[in-house]
């Protein structure tokens, strides 16, 4: 009987005869198997496995338990050494941060490809240069493309250090001495390469080792590393989520191209706060800052439309107003759309189920829109009840009282439930002129004195009357 051996594709088998410095994890269980495969040996899941380069022992460091060192334990009632942190000027990167970089700190920026990355941290590190010894690494741009940038924002004199280079080795070698940069740009971590592995920038492997060589360059001489991932379809930044939990802080910079806002948000940040957001806007000179978000969203706003609610949201500290968009419409499709911008599917279905259940509100076979205007995008589900009133309202054509500003969280029951930071969310909506407040009943500690109307709801069927002028378009059971 012949024996079978297995046939390697080409590559792979090269790559197997020639190397034997990397191995192929799988990502699901961690095995490790000497040769790539479609399928992981150990578990049986597919398209797993990864190369990884194997790293050598350092000689008189065995890694076993024999003559390892031992590590010093400390007592946990120390006093801690708060890292000295260094602020950019630009206010709304400073927030973000969570009141400026910390020394050796490594920085993630994700976003769309032409929301303004590049731009952003050019201006950041233009302000660090002033007094500090600043690198920008570019391996997607041609110097000369880097300072035509710097031009156009106006900071073309500051003393700041430029390169285009994309390999890892090179790159630690420029950082890792005396006198070396202190603040680094990295644009972007997909096109950086280690030439000790065999696949091609931007894989899985390339992305992973690279970070962790510039992560260690960091933490070895306090540089702070600003690094630019890109983002996939799905809205992660591309590459292993793995690169998320080796940096210190992740930042998104998102918006709609279309609109000139972009916002900076923090989704992890080992030094500070999350869920703080920078707004920017994107002028002819590089990004503005915008020191009163509700009132850059609120400019455009129509007080007389029917479906659109103003919102009274929470952004990490800071209040925020935003027009919440609904239209209902007649579809001419089978199955009706559902389309959001700036929220939650799933939670516009649940508000449209507590609508129908609840209050005998129904959309029936209508197409149903949401959107939040300005190219926010909103996580609260305290904006349930803003949602709630711009749905009635495009349903009925009546519009949701122009002074008012909403917030609350609706329940399955049909219920509006209590939301944290009341009075700030008040006080901000009185300081942009508005009368009167659709919001929960207050538990009795928090009324603080903002001048403002507040009508308190029990429940959300209790909107309905707010809309009933135009008779028989909604049915309320009350
Ligand atoms: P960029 O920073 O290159 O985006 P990213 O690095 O995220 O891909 O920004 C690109 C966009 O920003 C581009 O469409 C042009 C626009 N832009 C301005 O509108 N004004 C400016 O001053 C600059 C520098 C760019
Ligand atoms: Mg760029």
């Amino acid at each position: 009987m012949l024996g079978s051996f297995p046939i390697l594709p080409h590559r792979d088998l090269l790559r197997t005869l020639a190397r034997s410095t990397s191995r192929y994890v799988c990502q699901a269980c961690g095995a490790a198997a000497p040769k790539w495969g479609g399928k992981c040996d150990a578990c049986g899941e597919w398209n797993t496995l990864v190369e990884e380069a194997v790293r050598e022992h350092t000689p008189g460091r065995p890694a076993g338990r024999a003559g390892a060192r031992r590590i010093e334990f400390a007592e946990l009632s120390g006093t801690p050494e708060y890292a000295p942190r260094r602020l950019t000027g630009i206010a709304e990167f400073d927030r973000v941060s969570g009141g400026g970089l910390v020394r050796g700190s490594v920085i993630l920026i994700g976003g769309d490809p032409g929301i303004g990355k590049s731009t952003l941290l050019l201006q950041v590190l233009c302000r660090l240069a002033a007094d500090a010894r600043c690198a920008y690494i570019s391996g997607e741009e041609a110097i000369d493309q880097v300072r035509m940038r710097a031009v156009r924002l106006g900071t073309a004199a500051a003393p700041l250090q430029l390169a285009a280079a994309t390999n890892v080795g090179d790159i630690v070698a420029a950082l890792d001495q005396p006198g070396a940069a202190e603040f680094c740009v990295i644009d972007s971590i997909q096109t950086m390469f280690l030439d000790v592995l065999d696949s091609a920038p931007g894989t899985v492997a390339q992305v992973r080792a690279s970070a962790q060589e510039l992560i260690k360059v960091a933490k070895r001489r306090g540089t702070v590393m600003l690094m630019v991932g890109h983002v996939t379809k799905e809205g992660a930044i591309a590459g292993p989520r793995v690169l998320e939990h080796m940096v210190d802080t992740v930042m998104y910079f998102e918006g709609e191209r279309g609109h000139q806002f972009r916002i900076l948000r923090a989704v992890k940040n080992r030094f500070g706060p999350t869920d703080e957001i920078g707004v920017f806007e994107m002028t002819d000179h590089g990004l503005a800052e915008v020191p009163n978000p509700s009132a850059l969203f609120l400019a455009e706003r129509r007080g007389d439309v029917s479906g659109a609610a103003v919102f009274a949201g929470i952004e990490g500290t800071r209040p925020v107003l935003v027009e919440i968009q609904a239209l209902v419409a007649p579809s001419p499709l089978g199955t009706p759309r559902r389309a959001v911008v700036g929220w939650d599917g799933g939670r516009l279905a649940m508000v449209l189920a507590v609508l129908e259940a609840r209050c005998g509100v129904s959309v029936g076979a209508n197409d149903v829109y949401l959107n939040v205007a300005g190219g926010l995008r909103i996580a609260e589900p305290a904006a349930d009840l803003a949602v709630a009133a711009a749905l009635i309202s495009s349903l009925t054509g009546e519009p949701v009282p122009a002074d008012a500003v909403l917030f609350g969280e609706v329940g399955l029951a049909g219920e509006v439930r209590a939301v944290s930071q009341t009075d700030l969310r008040l006080k901000e909506a009185a300081k942009l002129g508005f009368a009167s407040a659709l919001m929960p009943r207050r538990s009795g500690r928090s009324r603080g004195d903002d001048g403002l109307r507040c009508l308190e709801f029990g429940a959300v069927g209790d909107l309905l009357p707010l809309f009933q002028q135009k008779q028989g378009r909604v049915v309320g059971r009350g």
